[in-house]
């Protein structure tokens, strides 16, 4: 029997993990820059979680969670999304007592949908997220779009498209539920049976359902920004405003409503324009969830944040031609020939590893010419060359790969010599 990975994930191979640590650097950098820091919650949570806070007639409780029942009986998920673990961590930390609010958090890591699999949509894929709690300033708002940006930035992205809407509070939500209920209800037949659930519990899941999407009453449908209250209006404008004096462009675009149930106020997106990208464009989502914390038990906290996958980051970086760094090469390759040459190898390979140098050598005794070419393919700065007569001299050769020359040295300086004209580069 052959074994492949399973449908909608990905073996990430040394050459293509490279290209993560460069983006993840990135990412931890921009953390420390803006002052968030790193959590990191359980890969599966209670189902529960899941089910109150994204939302039980959302497409992602309803058909795309990896749910399973442990040996004791507890319905457990593997994590859709980041935001309800880190709101549970920040109450269940009582978080909320902490002196300096809101609280800024990051993390990275694998969350699971059971998606159809295509360009850029795996049902495992990584996360970057981060989640102010406990603010209900319009700056945090446009201080989480601007974290988002600036990674993007940083990681040679140019061609995006920032899109903000505000879905408004409890009472603009209201409102708009209703008049959407009046708008669909009397042509609800045409439309999908979770549309049908949908529209007495969550009438605005009916504008991002998958199956509907191309239904002309879709796109006449009732905007929620008529119905924002004057509250909801002026926090909006004043996000707009710190965006506008942050120098960052933006599109209002009214349709926009995300397919998680806990956002109010503002909530955006950043697609590519990228030419060269596939169907799907958005790189990354994020809004404002002001009463979430209450949702699942704690106090008042209201919060914002995004998530960004890295999968489609590095997408769209391939789509912009973005070069990446190149790897570190190698500082020395030890080329050992004979049994003696290769005891004192071994152990001058141990000692420049020790001291910090980059090495490596053969290990399955090839030949000078062989060894020299794994040499020039691993890009070693210098290879050692130990034969019999270095050893009877307690000698290595020294040989620089960039110019060719080459010295003797005494064995025991050769670590020195390679700090050195570390130094010296
Ligand atoms: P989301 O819009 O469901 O929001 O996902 C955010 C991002 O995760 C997407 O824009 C995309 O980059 C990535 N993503 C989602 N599904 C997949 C997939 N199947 N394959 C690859 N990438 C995917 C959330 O998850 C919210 N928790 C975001 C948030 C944080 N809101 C407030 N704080």
């Amino acid at each position: 029997m052959r074994f492949k990975v399973p449908r909608g994930t990905q073996d990430l191979l040394p050459t293509e993990t490279w290209k993560w640590q460069c983006v993840e650097e990135i990412v931890r950098d921009v953390c420390d820059v803006y002052r968030y820091k790193e959590i990191r919650t359980p890969i599966f949570e209670q189902t529960e979680l899941f089910q109150r806070t994204v939302g039980d007639t959302t497409d992602i409780v309803q058909k795309e969670m990896y749910t399973f029942t442990d040996r004791g009986n507890r319905s457990l998920t593997l994590r859709p999304e980041g935001t309800a673990p880190v709101v549970r961590s920040f109450v269940e930390n009582k978080m909320f007592g902490y002196p300096d609010q809101p609280v800024k958090l990051y993390y990275t890591g694998p969350m699971f949908r059971y998606e159809r699999q295509q360009a850029g949509r795996y049902r495992q894929f990584v996360q970057f997220g981060v989640e102010a709690i406990g603010s209900n300033d319009p700056a945090i708002d446009a201080e989480v779009i601007a974290l988002a940006m600036d990674v993007y930035k940083r990681a040679g992205l140019s061609k995006l498209k920032l899109v903000i809407n505000s879905l408004g509070d409890t009472e603009c939500r209201n409102a708009h539920k209703t008049a959407l209920i009046e708008h669909f209800e009397p042509s609800i037949d045409e439309f999908c049976s979770d549309c049908k659930t949908r529209l007495e519990k969550n009438p605005l899941r009916i504008l991002d359902c998958k199956v509907d999407s191309e239904h002309p009453l879709i796109a006449s449908a009732p905007s929620l920004a008529h119905y924002l209250n004057e509250e909801s209006t002026a926090y909006f404008e004043a996000v707009q405003n710190y965006l506008g004096d942050a120098g960052i462009d933006y599109e209002v675009d009214a349709n926009l409503v995300r397919g998680l149930d806990y956002y109010n106020h503002t909530a955006f997106e950043i697609m590519s324009t990228s030419d060269g990208f596939g169907a799907i464009t958005t790189l990354c989502g994020g809004g404002r969830y002001n009463g979430l914390a209450e949702e699942i038990g704690g106090p008042s906290a209201p919060g914002i944040g995004f998530a960004m996958s890295i999968e489609r980051l590095l997408l769209a970086m391939e789509a912009e031609g973005v070069s990446f760094e190149e790897e570190p090469s190698l500082d020395v390759y030890v080329i050992a020939l004979g049994d003696d040459a290769k005891r004192v190898g071994a152990k001058l390979l141990h000692t420049l590893r020790t001291n910090g140098i980059r090495a490596d050598m053969d290990y399955t005794n090839r030949k000078m010419k062989a060894q020299m070419k794994s040499a020039d393919r691993l890009k070693a700065n210098y290879v050692a060359i130990i034969g019999d007569e270095e050893v009877a001299d307690d000698v290595v050769m020294l040989r620089s790969m960039r110019d060719r020359e080459q010295e003797k040295i005494s064995t025991n300086e050769v670590v020195q010599k390679i700090l050195e004209k570390g130094k010296e580069d």
